[in-house]
């Protein structure tokens, strides 16, 4: 056990006791005699800001995370005093505070701690920067377990760990390399069955250790800027995650487009290899709705330019490519080509709009093009030029999306791999160094980007895709998690990494298909296909220096399971759509880990394969060469088999059979899972009809589907279609309710429902308590009824 003594010897500080209180409102300050202030703001009965300055004044309350639209108000608060502590109360929490030292506690209204500090807060002084190195650290409890932080490539759950962030440029990265790309300074602790969550929004380098230097013990610290987190009570962890989601900002609903596949490399190009390998998708019959084009399209790396001997008409192209149904993504990186020739390079110059280093020079760094400097996205006049810079790729050539990449900053060469710590920024009028500015930069560039293309592609709506982000950047952009390796040990990271994004409030996040760098096997190939289906975001990539990944790059059979699973989520857009406005409106994230989905199961606690697509989908990844089949957990309750329709118990490890066309799907029973059917691309084919496969359950089950435009802004203003059921199966009978919702007119009349392990012969069926003649409804040989989408009750009657 380490004393505090010891620790004041090496350089720590510590508050000590409460001389004062103040409130204003809902800001509650404690200060210390030796001048320490904590400002503890009860924003919600559930979350809690705290803030601590060793300086006695607090500087300016800037944070590029926090989303300002996010509405906040709480039930209750009460603050007590007695002689060792003062207590907060709200509807949900009471948080006592220790006079003599200011640590904190935390605890459910039957008095059980929920998170309570160990040292607490303390500080060391930073003499070569000035500030200080800020530090927390709380007691854990055994069988305590941690999830969160964004793209971190380690076991699912945290315990044990340590980790930091500092976004890097990391080309392929193995597991446990850290830091990666992003940042997202949160995590969800989940002790005894009660989940909290805890946002450390300081954008200095972040440091997390979860029980891994001292047993009891988890902490947190920065190399400066303020001690400055949330505390978020759940105690379900929908509520922590989708309450983060809240504070940092929900995004709007992507085209549906952007749902579909995407085909990407480095580089296609000329344009003749471009229109090939679209063509060979449509010849092909592969669904593919985005292609990419990669830093060649560019004259010499310039951003905002076109190689016109590979490109002579790039108008031409991107609206020929998108009358096939193909909406052109190009790639923007934010190193800026150091030519006097160049007009980009010439306005951020006259402009002032580049990064300086301490003593004045610019920020020079070699990327792509060579010498660049590099624009200072912390500014809001160089972001509103970076907007406008977009007019002719989006406007005038009709770019659809576009994809930042290197943004963490990365410049090559350098051993930090990225800009020396003293360049300046102005943080949006706070100016400071690269140190606080670091993390933050790649998410202010993703920013600007979603600003400028928004603004071109209006009343449409914007792509964007990232490398680097902060917390907040889901408002803007999606991810990918970077360069990743053609293995199978990457395959699992990819399910790993992609759900720990999902959790981090980051659900638009996927992984290069198939592997970056180096090349897959057909095999791996096709377990990686089968996967990547189910994430949000979905593309093949690759770094082309080993050969090609299209789809018909393997044999025949891999391009038969590609293309099947493909289709299967093209089939799946409405499913995956309203998981999309699920997240996009309350902030609940698309991919559920099993631990998220059932955390009072401990068997979930430490699973990082199988997961939960949407909130009726089970799906377990395949990750392993030459199997037929593997163990998976099963999460209590009765799941289809997707495959066979066989019905499983749950709440326990079982062997499921997955030859290579197979990846183990699970429906959960009483689901209803509308699909389209396969189109080549987002919009090809009018639907006529909307299928529901409709999973009988004894008992209740609710299921949504919305729908709306697919592009534009018009569910805003209420023309979207949110059909609410209930499913209600008895022994003899199953009944399904519809709540309808909104005002868009879809374009089909009809509903098939495909009826999924109904254990009685059909009789009789009522719609709206009318009986109406089953062979009026009775479609595709007996198993499914076809119906009039406006109904709100429909019952099926069987045969006694
Ligand atoms: C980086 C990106 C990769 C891209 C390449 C060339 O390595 O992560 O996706 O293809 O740069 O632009």
């Amino acid at each position: 056990m380490i004393t505090n003594t010891q620790l004041e010897y090496r350089g720590n500080q510590f508050p000590s006791a409460i001389k004062s209180f103040e409130q204003t409102i809902n800001n509650l300050f404690f200060t210390t005699e030796n001048n320490v202030v904590l400002c503890v703001t009860v924003l919600r009965d559930s979350l809690l800001r705290f803030r601590f300055n060793t300086e006695g004044v607090f500087g300016n309350d800037f944070s590029y995370a926090i989303d300002e639209e996010c509405v906040h108000g709480y039930n209750k608060l009460e603050v007590e005093e007695d002689n060792y502590k003062y207590i907060i109360t709200t509807n949900k929490v009471q948080c006592i505070l220790n006079k003599a030292d200011l640590r904190v506690g935390i605890y459910d209204l039957d008095g059980n701690p929920i998170l309570e500090d160990e040292l607490g807060f303390h500080w060391e002084e930073n003499y070569e920067y000035g500030g200080n190195i800020v530090k927390m650290s709380k007691v854990t409890v055994d069988g305590e377990s941690f999830f969160g932080l964004g793209d971190k490539a380690t076991h699912f759950n945290l315990k044990g760990k340590r980790v930091s962030n500092w976004n890097t440029d990391e080309y392929a990265y193995g597991v446990d390399r850290d830091p990666l790309y992003k940042t997202v300074p949160f995590y969800v602790g989940l002790r005894r069955g009660v989940s909290y969550g805890i946002f450390f929004d300081n954008t200095f380098r972040t440091y997390f250790d979860f029980c891994q230097e001292r047993r009891n013990v988890s902490s947190f610290w920065a190399d400066g800027g303020e001690m400055n987190y949330y505390f978020l009570y759940g105690p379900a962890m929908d509520s922590v995650v989708s309450v983060y989601t809240e504070l940092t900002g929900k995004p709007e609903l992507p085209p549906l487009w952007a749902l579909g596949y995407h085909q990407c490399k480095w580089s296609y190009y000329p344009e003749a290899k471009v229109r090939d390998v679209t063509s060979k998708f449509r010849e092909l019959q592969i669904p593919c709705d985005a292609i990419y084009l990669d830093i060649d399209y560019m004259d010499g790396f310039r951003c905002f330019t076109w190689n016109k001997t590979y490109f002579p008409d790039p108008k031409k192209m991107v609206s020929d490519l998108n009358e096939e149904g193909f909406k052109t993504v190009v790639i923007i990186d934010p190193g800026i080509k150091v030519d006097p020739e160049y007009d980009v390079y010439q306005q951020a110059l006259e402009n002032d709009y580049f990064c300086h280093r301490a003593d004045g020079p610019y920020m020079r760094g070699k990327v792509w093009p060579g010498r660049c400097y590099f624009p200072d996205f912390t500014n809001p006049q160089v972001r509103d030029w970076w907007v406008d810079l977009y007019k002719e790729l989006i406007e005038d050539i009709g770019v659809k999306g576009v994809w930042n990449d290197m943004n963490e900053p990365a410049v090559m060469e350098v051993p930090t791999k990225t800009f020396p710590l003293d360049v300046r920024h102005d943080y949006d009028g706070n100016p400071c160094s690269h140190r606080k500015a670091h993390n933050i930069y790649g998410m202010q560039m993703a920013r600007a980007t979603y600003e400028g293309v928004k603004k071109f592609a209006y009343p449409k709506r914007p792509f964007i895709i990232t490398r680097a982000a902060y917390s907040g950047a889901q408002r803007f952009t999606s991810f990918w998690t970077g360069d990743n390796v053609a293995s199978w040990e990457h395959l699992w990271l990819a399910t790993v990494q992609v759900q720990r994004m999902c959790i981090s409030g980051m659900s638009f996040a996927g992984t290069d298909i198939g592997g970056f760098a180096e090349q897959p096997t057909g095999e791996l190939y096709a377990r990686w296909i089968q996967l990547g289906v189910f994430h949000p975001f979905c593309r093949t990539h690759s770094s082309g220096d080993h050969g090609e990944q299209e789809p018909w790059s393997f044999d025949e059979d891999v391009l038969n399971i590609t293309r099947k699973y493909i289709e299967l989520r093209y089939t799946l857009l409405p499913y995956l759509y309203t998981a999309f406005w699920k997240y996009s409106d309350k902030g609940e994230p698309i991919l559920k880990p099993l631990v998220y989905f059932d955390q009072e199961d401990t068997q979930t606690h430490y699973r990082t394969d199988e997961f939960v697509f949407g909130r009726q989908i089970l799906v377990c990844p395949i990750l392993e060469f030459n199997v037929q089949g593997r163990r998976m957990y099963m999460p209590r309750g009765k799941w289809y088999n997707f495959w066979t329709d066989e019905v499983v118990t749950g709440g326990r490890e079982l062997w499921v059979e997955a030859p290579l066309h197979i990846i183990p799907i699970f429906i959960k029973e009483g689901a209803m899972i509308p699909r389209y059917p396969v189109q080549q691309y987002v919009g090809e084919k009018k639907i006529e009809e909307l299928v529901m496969d409709v999973y009988y359950k004894l008992g209740e089950e609710k299921s949504v589907v919305y729908e709306d435009g697919q592009d534009g802004y018009d569910y805003t203003k209420g023309r979207y279609s949110l059909m609410n059921f209930k499913l209600i199966g008895k022994k003899d009978e199953l009944l399904l309710k519809q709540h309808y919702e909104g005002m868009f007119e879809t374009s089909y009349d009809d509903i098939v429902f495909r009826l999924h392990g109904l254990p009685f012969e059909i009789e009789k069926v009522f719609i709206n308590n009318e009986e109406i003649s089953l062979e009026s409804l009775i479609v595709e040989s007996g198993n499914a009824l076809k119906v009039n989408k406006i109904f709100t009750d429909l019952r099926i009657i069987g045969k006694k």
